[in-house]
């Protein structure tokens, strides 16, 4: 199981894991991505089916700001 969130403080609002994982990933109001799995708290595992994008959006983050586990975060960022 994958669990995933974005580290806001370090999201540059590229824009490339939104498209890379639409199902994902979408953006605030400062273009700031976040997950919509679960408002961006890590807590909701992500469908198998979407973990091969999820990786492409990890992997193409120029900031590494697409954290992933295979644990629940329980962050408070
Ligand atoms: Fe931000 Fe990285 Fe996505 S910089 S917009 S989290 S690809």
């Amino acid at each position: 199981a994958k669990y995933t969130m974005v580290d806001k403080e370090t999201c540059i609002a590229c824009g490339a894991c939104g498209a890379a994982a639409p199902e994902i990933f979408d953006y605030d109001d400062e273009g700031l991505a976040e997950s919509i799995l679960d408002g961006n708290k890590g807590v909701e595992q992500v469908d198998e089916e979407l973990e091969e994008d999820l990786l492409d959006a990890e992997e193409g983050c120029p900031t590494e700001s697409i954290k992933v586990s295979t644990e629940p975060f329980y962050s408070t960022v």
